[in-house]
């Protein structure tokens, strides 16, 4: 099987650790272990045998995940090494050499790289970024996903709310998709992992439970600012999810002990209410900054204001394509942002805004002394 790179991971795994400002993070600051578990939790976890731990998930921690999804029971759950582990297994058990896969656009490439690493024919199915005041939106035309799903199309694959732009479908358009699959045979894959970051509160309507072909994924990497757990999950029909941790049996078997533990400890009810608090604060606190910025820059660079997640999808209108603009930014300012190139969106940044905000204020000041020194293109982007 050979896999097209996955330019954004393999940008932010080459780089992340070695720059001074960081805007490539698509989640919260993290919280440090003592911050999540608290004295006592934390004196008990030193007794946690370091043993091998059940393979899916232990029956408690499943049991927390499955309590987020209306209806669902630990055998709906299983839990992997994060969001991608989880997605990587969906996509190992469904597609095959010669289906078709539609894939929303921009999108977190891992899908993307994946179908195309297991032969199949990918689709894409394209938000619109829509800049009409009063509410411009990265907007999904469900018509057009219609004439892209037919009798050939093995799955559909979504992300809600998105990567890279925060946009997050509705209810009626959560509801089509389904519908679209479900008409000619077609899974859906949901990748929801910044479900709960949405910034008015009001949780991403899920896939889950509408078809018997829907798969949902996430974790707690994103709106529970715990990336470094590595705990993500499946959520599926429970012959499905038995496949899934089948497939699991061959890439990492089980979850770290201290992962798991941890993770129960964040799930329980009062604690999660209070992660995604947390989250939920710092991106009220940070989305400001940038929006002054935009502001300040009005007619050069605009966006679409997110709905969800700490990240936002920039448009700027500077002569230089946006790797250059990356690599220079870090070469010469030591800042990494990820250019839009890596979601096939030239023309685009992706600011993460959910770090501390000294460095965000100081990583966008430095971005402001890299763009003067280029040339502005003709056509500047109308602001949102
Ligand atoms: C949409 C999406 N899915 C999955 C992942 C991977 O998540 P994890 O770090 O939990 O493996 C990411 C990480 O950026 C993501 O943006």
């Amino acid at each position: 099987m050979r896999v097209p790179p996955f330019e954004l991971e393999r940008f932010q795994s080459v780089h992340e650790h070695q720059v001074e400002i960081n805007l490539t993070e698509s989640g919260v600051e993290p919280l440090e272990a003592g911050e999540l578990l608290g004295p006592d939790a934390a004196a008990a976890l030193l007794g946690q045998p370091l043993a091998y731990t059940q393979s899916n998930g232990t029956p408690e921690l499943r049991a927390a995940v499955a309590n987020t999804f209306p209806g669902a029971t630990e055998e709906h759950v299983l839990v992997a090494n994060g969001g991608a582990e989880a997605n990587f297994v969906a996509c190992w058990r469904l597609i095959e050499p010669g289906d078709e896969v539609v894939v929303m656009q921009p999108n977190y490439g891992q899908v993307q790289g994946l179908a195309e690493g297991f032969g199949a024919l990918t689709r894409p199915w394209p938000l619109r970024e829509e800049r009409a005041v009063p509410t411009p939106r990265w907007t999904p035309d469900v018509d057009e996903l219609r004439t892209l799903v037919t009798d050939r199309t093995k799955l559909v694959a979504i992300c809600n709310p998105n990567n890279p732009t925060g946009a997050r479908l509705t209810e009626a358009e959560v509801a089509a998709v389904c519908e679209v699959a479900e008409k000619h045979g077609a899974w859906v894959l949901s990748d929801e992992i910044y479900r709960g970051a949405e910034h008015d509160g009001v949780e991403t309507p899920s896939v889950w439970g509408r078809t018997e072909r829907a798969i949902v994924t996430g974790g707690l990497s994103k709106a529970y600012g715990l990336p470094g757990l590595r705990i993500g999950w499946a959520v599926s029909a429970r012959g499905t999810v038995t496949d899934l941790w089948s497939r699991r049996d061959y890439t990492t078997i089980a979850p770290s002990a201290l992962s798991d533990r941890l993770a129960r400890h964040a799930l329980t009810p009062a604690r999660r209410t209070a992660l995604l608090e947390r989250t939920r604060r710092m991106i009220a606190g940070n989305l400001p900054i940038v929006g002054a910025w935009l502001e300040a820059h009005a007619g050069d660079l605009a966006w679409v204001p997110p709905e969800a997640g700490a990240i936002g999808f920039v448009r700027y209108g500077h002569d230089i394509g946006s790797t250059a603009l990356a690599d220079r930014l870090r070469q010469t300012a030591g800042v990494l942002i990820v250019p839009g190139d890596h979601f096939g969106f030239d023309g685009y940044l992706r600011i993460g805004y959910g770090g501390r905000a000294a460095s965000l204020r100081e990583g966008l000041a430095r971005l402001d002394r890299v763009l003067a020194a280029v040339p502005r293109t003709a056509a500047a982007p109308a602001g949102a």
